[in-house]
């Protein structure tokens, strides 16, 4: 279905083995990746930077999705862009004029992407909407796989969908066969999935119980 896409965030797969990972998510059914990019100072994770976008394009010719949790973005989104990124995603919390960054990536001509932890409302962000092309409230606060869902993302969902209806919308965090449901009936048609594939052994079976919950 057009209207649901799960992204496997790649953050928990076995990046010794990234060729075949790609390859059995590819196989699996999914149609595009999520790649967590983090610094260790806008989150206390760090995890990799451009080297591993362009080592993941060079795999596949499916979308891939950056989210960037990083602290300094508009000293990095160009290389992103060059790295093979087809959407960039920064946090609204960083510290930078988050603005500018969104105008930035705009002119890089890759999707404009805009995220909020959980702590930051809907109303504090919404004057950014029409630069962006998507919004992911995050369902987690940025940083960690395998969290709990925090349910406080389905109202900027159905708040974003009602005031912005072009405006895509992604969910991350907490995203399995349990929450799936209430993300896409509040208007997300992007999902982030961590743990629950690759939790599993099963690839397909994984997205299937997902794509199942959400009734296709
Ligand atoms: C968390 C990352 C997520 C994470 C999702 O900061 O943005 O993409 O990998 O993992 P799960 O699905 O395990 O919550
Ligand atoms: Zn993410």
């Amino acid at each position: 279905d057009e209207q649901a896409i799960i992204l496997p965030s790649l953050l928990q797969c076995d990046f010794g083995n990234l060729q075949r990972e790609i390859h059995s998510l590819e196989e699996a059914g999914v149609r595009g990746f999520h790649l967590d990019v983090m610094d260790g100072h806008f989150v206390p994770n760090l995890t990799y930077g451009m080297p591993i976008v362009e080592g993941v394009r060079k795999l596949t010719s499916l979308p891939i999705d950056v989210h960037l949790m990083i602290s300094e973005p508009a000293k990095y989104v160009r290389q992103f862009a060059d790295a093979g990124a087809d959407s960039l995603t920064v946090h609204a919390e960083i510290e930078q004029d988050t603005s500018e960054v969104l105008k930035m990536i705009r002119q890089l001509g890759v999707g404009v992407g805009l995220a909020i932890n959980p702590a930051t409302s809907f109303e504090s962000v919404e004057s950014l909407l029409p630069l962006c092309d998507l919004l992911l409230p995050m369902s987690v606060n940025a940083g960690f796989g395998g969290q709990q869902f925090n349910p406080v993302a389905l109202e900027k969902l159905r708040q974003a969908r009602h005031n912005f209806p072009d405006l895509l919308l992604e969910v991350d965090g907490g995203v399995n066969i349990g929450t799936i449901a209430d993300c896409y009936s509040a208007g997300a048609t992007l999902f982030v999935v961590g743990s629950a594939i690759f939790g599993q052994d099963d690839y397909r079976q994984a997205l299937e119980g997902l794509t199942a919950a959400i009734g296709l």
